[in-house]
């Protein structure tokens, strides 16, 4: 540890018989701990000293004793506010501050000062012309180590006002010890064949094995928090016999986006404030011919029992390229293969959990990307109660068992129902998702089957990894100001499954 500390021990001990480490430390001006350090590398060679504990009791002045011996003691502090004319009390007492309590009654017991209750309000006076601060002087001995010259009683009192304290070091007490030396020999640390095959072993010096010692943590990767609740709702939607989408495309066109999912070209949401449109390359050109046609009818004039919006459809606008503002523009490019696969219509379930991104005004809880979860029903004669019912037991699986439905509005869904839960632990309601079902405007010219419905759900991944984590601001979860130990050190996630 400190080898030539080691050796000024041994060397000391050659000649002294006895000496205490607390001695040692002062001889050689080394801090005691370093001189125990040294004893313990020492002992871990054998049997050079033995070492014998003894406990040092002394007396010590505590912060508050320490700022008597400098400024003086309370009750002399009190007695050198009052002027001679004599001041109220209340006054007395704020501008003596903490201490002004204990000062006031020790100067009265004293016979310092006394109350002139003879006026109102009662004045403070001095009684005495002049004083001699005991407690100050007692102090300054014991700072000046003479503590134990102070009488047994002074010495209860002073502990009692906390001004004094005991403190207990521990040192030892040094001798030679059966296998004096004043060298270290290196203790080994491996038994080789050598040792063996020569008979070395015998005469040798093993180092201890340390038992209790802690292996060295190895380094690896660790998942993000987002990642581990992710792994959750896909084992849910697994579970339910769902299969997952891919996802694997940020940039989308407008028309995927949004035309597919019947949302009018002058919804404010394509606006540039709310979606990031991409330059380059600005504009997709390959959609499907027939089922692009399909679409335009729809919005322009209508079909399929629909009116429709009534307004100049423009292909322009639907092959701008964006940054996904959802993830349903995943689960419209879905349907639309499941409504064009060879030998018809199946039904289907189908989830994805992945990046979308809004030109959002950044606080607390919105960043410009988050991570949507999806799930995606198409069946013959789906209904809103099955919607209602697959999202019960959607959350049920999360650990939610309560929840309420509020009617909303989505250019795609026909009804669309927001989805809120109640939070035992924030004890309140809270928004957790929006949902519905899709409407016939895009499910007809997809080419899906008349009597087949598709409900759908989305929820962001942020907001339940946030609440599991509990993490207030999604910069703590998301981005450059992420404390990487927050990754490393947090938690597995597990759902309460029910
Ligand atoms: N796409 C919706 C959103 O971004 C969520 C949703 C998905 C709503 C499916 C209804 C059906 O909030």
């Amino acid at each position: 540890m400190h080898p030539d500390l080691t050796e000024r021990i041994l060397q000391h001990l050659e000649t002294a018989d006895k000496v205490d480490t607390l001695d040692l430390a002062t001889l050689f001006a080394e801090d005691h701990q370093k001189i125990v350090g040294s004893l313990k590398s020492i002992q871990a060679h054998g049997e050079l000293v033995t070492a014998e504990t003894v406990t040092h009791k002394s007396l010590g002045l505590t912060d508050e004793g320490r700022a008597v011996v400098e400024h003086g003691s309370h009750e002399a502090l009190v007695y050198a506010l009052v002027p001679p004319e004599g001041i109220a009390q209340a006054a007395l007492m704020t501008a003596g501050g903490a201490n002004a309590k204990v000062g006031f009654s020790k100067a009265m017991s004293h016979g310092w000062i006394l109350v002139d209750k003879s006026v109102t309000p009662p004045l403070v006076r001095r009684k005495v012309d002049t004083i001699t601060d005991v407690v100050r002087n007692q102090l300054q001995q014991v700072a000046l180590g003479k503590g134990d010259q102070l009488p047994a009683k002074e010495v209860a009192d002073f502990k009692k006002r906390k001004l004094l304290q005991e403190t207990t070091t521990k040192s030892f007490v040094l001798a030679r010890g059966p296998e004096f030396a004043t060298t270290l020999t290196k203790l080994e640390t491996d038994l080789t064949v050598e040792m063996l095959a020569n008979g070395l072993w015998d005469q040798l010096k093993f180092k201890a094995y340390n038992f209790d010692a802690l292996g060295a943590p190895p380094t690896r990767g660790h998942l993000h928090p987002l990642l581990k609740v992710r792994t959750e709702f896909r084992q849910i939607f697994l579970e339910m016999g769902f299969s997952e989408m891919p996802t694997n495309n940020y940039v989308e066109s407008s028309f995927w986006n949004f035309d597919a999912l019947y949302q009018p070209q002058q919804h404010p949401a394509r606006d540039a404030h709310d979606t990031f449109f991409v330059n380059h390359p600005a504009r997709s050109h390959k959609f499907p011919q027939d089922y692009l046609e399909r679409v335009k009818k729809v919005h322009s004039v209508g079909g399929y029992g629909s009116k429709g919006y009534g307004y100049d459809w423009k292909l322009e606008e639907a092959q701008k390229n964006l940054l996904r503002t959802h993830t349903t523009a995943v689960s419209a490019r879905m349907l639309y293969k499941l409504a064009n696969q060879e030998g018809g219509f199946k039904a289907a379930k189908y989830f994805s959990i992945d990046k979308v991104f809004r030109n959002e005004t950044l606080d607390a809880t919105h960043l410009a990307e988050f991570h949507q979860v999806e799930g995606v029903i198409a069946d013959v004669g789906l209904t809103l109660g099955d919607l209602i019912g697959t999202l019960y037991e959607f959350f049920r699986k999360l650990g939610i068992t309560q929840l309420e439905f509020k009617p909303a509005y989505n250019p795609y869904t026909e009804p669309s129902m927001e989805i809120f839960c109640y939070h035992p632990g924030l004890a309140k309601w809270i928004e957790v998702g929006n949902s519905g079902v899709f409407r016939p405007e895009m499910l007809l010219p997809m080419g899906l089957p008349e009597n087949v419905n598709v409900i759908a759900w989305g929820l962001s991944l942020e907001r339940p990894t946030m609440i599991k984590y509990g993490i207030n601001n999604i910069r703590d979860l998301v981005g450059p100001k992420v404390d990487l130990k927050m990754v490393e050190e947090g938690p597995i996630c597990r759902l309460d499954h029910v």
